[in-house]
């Protein structure tokens, strides 16, 4: 019997069921991301939410996915990211666990999901390790209380990545996005911050809009690497979210991103294309339709169930 290429009705993996060719590099882990840093080899890393792009993101070789809390607005179409809760960001990080082989997987602590106590933070980070497939998770802000969070995560067997710089869950606070430590008082904050992140014990920390050479310093003085958006070319390693990479909103994109592909526009031409065609009676056509085996089939049928006959 002749079976239904494998489409939507079935997971797409490649012809006959077997998998597509992954790259054959190593392993992400937390080791491999140092000696990448030790030996001045660039980190590439890229957020991602839903199987099929983290399968893409697996098979372009991109060594770390996030799953961002930006989830919130990209994915779930909310203003900010305050509102994303633990339940979705578990979800979508299974999606990316499922595809994503070779990457290393760090899920991203929404807000309220590690401010009431230290227990609490534990066993929500311990969600995206124990039911999500992750490997780390990822933590805003280097406050004292946060540090000393992060340092009951990581005795706990949780590796964390801190984060410093612009802090998206502090929207309230700061009122708009916009540049950090670009003067003194802060881009002295911004240093210890991330100094004492690493001595909490965070295997890697992302810097977000700051100033390349404030960024640059920070990567000279950190044993662990660097992870930078919006923070020039001397981090250890490079992050965007992947929806403005690839052009697919199509509102405002800050300035430190570069958008290499249009997708906004394709989806918007296939959609276009795709009405117009079903509307003008030229989709489907006989290309995409099937038939009865023999005419007399269905001429039968009718006959026989008296189908039509008053
Ligand atoms: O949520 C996110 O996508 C992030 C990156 C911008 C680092 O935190």
């Amino acid at each position: 019997m002749k079976t239904l290429p494998q489409s939507r009705y079935l997971r797409r993996d490649g012809e006959k069921g077997q998998d597509m060719p992954r790259n054959t590099l190593p392993k992400v882990t937390i080791p491999y991301l140092q000696t990448k840093k030790d030996e001045g080899e660039k980190i590439v890393a890229l957020t991602a939410y839903d199987f099929p792009t983290a399968r893409l993101m697996d098979e372009a070789g991109i060594d770390l996915i996030l799953v961002g809390d930006s989830l919130g607005m990209v994915v779930l179409g909310y203003k900010n990211t305050i509102p994303v809760t633990m339940d979705e960001m578990v979800h979508h990080t299974k999606a990316v666990a499922r595809a994503a082989q070779r990457p290393m997987i760090v899920g991203d602590m929404p807000y309220f999901s590690f401010h009431l106590s230290v227990d609490e933070t534990i066993r929500n980070a311990s969600r995206f390790l124990k039911e999500a497939g992750a490997h780390a998770v990822k933590i805003e802000g280097a406050s004292e209380k946060r540090l000393d969070l992060i340092e009951s995560l990581v005795e706990a067997e949780i590796p964390v990545m801190g984060h410093v710089g612009l802090t998206p869950q502090s929207i309230h606070h700061l009122g708009q996005f916009k540049v950090k430590g670009k003067e003194f008082a802060e881009a002295k904050t911004i240093i210890r911050d991330a100094l004492n992140l690493e001595k909490a014990g965070a295997f890697s920390v992302v810097l977000e809009c700051i100033p390349m050479e404030l960024a640059r310093e920070i990567t000279k003085k950190l044993k662990v690497p660097t992870i930078g958006i919006g923070a020039g070319p001397y981090c250890d390693g490079q992050i965007l979210v992947f929806h403005d990479l690839v052009g697919y909103a199509n509102g405002y994109l800050p300035k430190f991103v570069k958008k290499y592909a249009d997708l906004h526009g394709s989806i918007s031409n296939a959609l276009r294309e795709y009405a117009d065609d079903v509307r003008g009676g030229r989709f489907p056509d006989d290309s995409h339709s099937y038939h009865v085996k023999k005419k007399e089939v269905l001429e039968e049928v009718l006959k026989k169930e008296k189908i039509g006959k008053k």
